[in-house]
């Protein structure tokens, strides 16, 4: 049945940034009446380094992207952060140096109201704090169970799905956590008005008579990266441009292909909805290209779309 979603753990021994500085993540104290924490006023970004062995390097993904959103969220938050654009892609770069992972990982940069106030309420100081996590394939890539979960998305007039909210991600955890109780992989969300939204955590495509369909931003999504990712190498390489329209919940059933695309879920097909077989019941030939021309350029193996990862030279580590 479906697998336990796996859980990736940071380590204390490793280096973060946090309060303006380089520490250990073992070493950052946080008080239980940190606000972000009561109330669930913080924004958070996924970003994802590949491990390259060839060239002995880390390949991030979309680091710029990334940090554009992440600047966009704090904005719908109120919080003020302490650093541009090109300052935060570079302190990712500088944990990544000092952690020198040399596998998979996840960066996880946070921006929270850290007053340790009771109220609620946005005009408050604010923390950042950015850590790093080994993390390889965050769900199968050969094919998804999902249902439509009976959890509406978030309205953009309610917790605006648009911005990467910690508190949003209770809607998730419902879904998740409903859908894995009852044997699926995942979730699948309509709006509020009953169109097909996104996945727990990652966007969602249809190929339908030939043409590649998502839902629109007006449909309570995170405008995904990895979705425009996938728009392009679409529309660039298959020739197949992608129709953004509201998408109704039985033409899942009638898909000849559904994919999910996240920087945590990669590229991952869906071959059964709400116990009905999508298409042929296996990973259509779409889904399957897609995910190989994704990987060759996340890794930084495909010149072509050299200019979407920044690479980090990782030093082996000593010996004893
Ligand atoms: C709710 C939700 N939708 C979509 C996505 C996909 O966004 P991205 O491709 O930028 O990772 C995510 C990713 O984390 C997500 O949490």
């Amino acid at each position: 049945m479906s697998a336990e979603r796996k859980a990736f753990a940071a380590s204390d021994a490793d280096w973060a940034y946090h309060g303006g500085e380089y520490v250990k993540l073992g070493d950052v104290r946080l008080s239980p009446a940190t606000h972000g924490l009561n109330y669930g006023t913080g924004v958070f970004e996924g970003i994802r380094a590949y491990w390259n062995e060839s060239k002995g390097t880390l390949q991030v993904l979309k680091l710029r992207e990334h940090y554009e959103r992440f600047e966009k969220s704090c904005r719908i938050l109120q919080i003020e952060l302490p650093h541009t654009v090109d300052e935060l892609c570079d302190i990712t770069l500088e944990v990544l140096r000092r952690n020198a992972p040399r596998e998979d990982t996840y960066i996880r940069p946070l921006a929270y109201k850290s007053a340790t106030a009771i109220g609620v309420k946005l005009a408050l100081d604010s923390e950042l704090s950015i850590f790093t996590v080994p993390m390889g394939n965050y769900v199968e890539l050969t094919g998804l169970r999902c249902a439509v979960s009976s959890w509406r998305r978030t309205s953009d007039n309610a917790i605006p799905a648009r911005a990467k909210l910690t508190g949003s991600y209770i809607n998730t955890a419902l879904a998740v956590d409903t859908a894995q109780r009852a044997g699926y992989d995942d979730a699948i969300f309509l709006t509020g008005d009953g169109h097909v939204s996104e996945a727990s955590a990652a966007n969602i495509f249809l190929v339908r008579k030939g043409a590649l369909l998502t839902p629109p931003p007006t449909a309570d999504i995170l405008e995904g990266i990895t979705r425009d990712a996938v728009m392009e190498l679409a529309e660039e390489e298959l020739g197949l441009p992608t129709t953004q329209r509201d998408i109704g919940r039985t033409e899942l059933y009638a898909a000849d292909e559904v994919f999910l695309t996240g920087t945590g879920f990669q590229i991952a097909p869906v071959v059964e909805v709400d116990e009905r077989p999508i298409g042929t019941g296996e990973m259509g030939p779409v889904a399957g290209r897609l995910q190989e021309l994704y990987f060759a350029a996340a890794r930084g193996e495909w010149d072509k779309y050299g200019d979407w990862t920044v690479a980090v030279e990782v030093a082996r580590q000593a010996a004893g």
